[in-house]
């Protein structure tokens, strides 16, 4: 969403399969006001985020934007951001920090009032990602550039409710890698998925994060691309290494497998 706030890109498309955070983006879209509203009433309790992580759970009916909003609350007032993941500062609220530490409602605000501008220029779809590399990729404008996060390789069950098994992994690398379109995908760093993308350009890099305004981490991710263009340095990168080829002088780094 950064590349289109910034003007570096005319269009996105977002697809998620999860009925949650295809809502969120759907709500985003054409709901901007009233999730705004949402966003200025809402109580931040633990007793709400059981409520909200009800309609998580059973979205089956569900007006997307009382769906969408559930998973913005809870990405903002669970532990890490993870939907499924228990409030921050815990049922007792005896932590450090408590439920409302993430959630700061004029950011939040800020951030969907300068995207909903920009709505015309978002499409979303809520369809399993290898359809969507099937049926909406040939539909793209000529030039474009596809951004894959699958869910991570390892603790996968954890983080989402639609997570992938090993034999989904290899699945979907076969058909990223037969596409005719420039690509970069982003993992969790593992053995696994690096034998996966071999004879491909990877870098491995370190995010760092904020579970809440104090707890920091460092998280080890992987970033493999193709379709022939060059990669300029990962974002958010403090440490990059290459891991198949030399980068060049200039620090970027070759162009990728074809
Ligand atoms: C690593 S997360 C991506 C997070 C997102 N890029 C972000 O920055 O917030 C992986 C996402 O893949 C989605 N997902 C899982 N299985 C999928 C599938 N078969 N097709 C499409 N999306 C899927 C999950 O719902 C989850 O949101």
């Amino acid at each position: 969403m950064l590349l289109l706030v910034q003007e570096h890109v005319n269009h996105v498309v977002i697809n998620d399969a999860d009925p949650a955070i295809h809502a969120f983006w759907l709500s985003v879209k054409h709901h901007t006001k009233e999730l705004i509203s949402l966003i200025q009433s809402i109580p931040l309790n633990v007793e709400e985020h059981a409520r909200q992580r009800a309609i998580y759970s059973n979205p089956e009916g569900r007006d997307i934007l009382e769906l969408g909003f559930a998973a913005l609350y809870l990405n903002r007032t669970s532990r890490s951001g993870i939907l499924r993941g228990g409030p921050i500062g815990g049922k007792k609220q005896s932590g450090k920090y408590g439920i409302d530490a993430r959630f700061n409602r004029e950011t939040l605000i800020r951030q969907l009032q300068l995207i909903g501008r920009l709505s015309s220029r978002i499409d979303v779809f809520g369809i399993d990602a290898e359809e969507f590399l099937e049926k909406q990729v040939p539909q793209l404008p000529q030039r474009h550039l596809i951004y894959l996060d699958p869910p991570y390789f390892r603790n996968a069950r954890r983080l989402y409710r639609n997570y992938y098994k090993a034999a989904d992994h290899a699945r979907l690398a076969k058909k990223v890698k037969g596409l005719r379109s420039p690509w970069v995908l982003t993992y969790d760093y593992c053995d696994e998925v690096r034998e996966l993308y071999t004879g491909y350009p990877m870098c491995e890099f370190e995010i760092h994060y904020t579970a809440n305004n104090s707890t920091r981490g460092t998280g080890r991710e992987l970033m493999v691309w193709g379709g022939g263009f060059e990669m300029p340095c990962p974002p958010y990168a403090t440490r990059r290494t290459l891991l198949k080829t030399g980068a060049k002088k200039d620090g970027t780094l070759p162009a990728a497998a074809a």
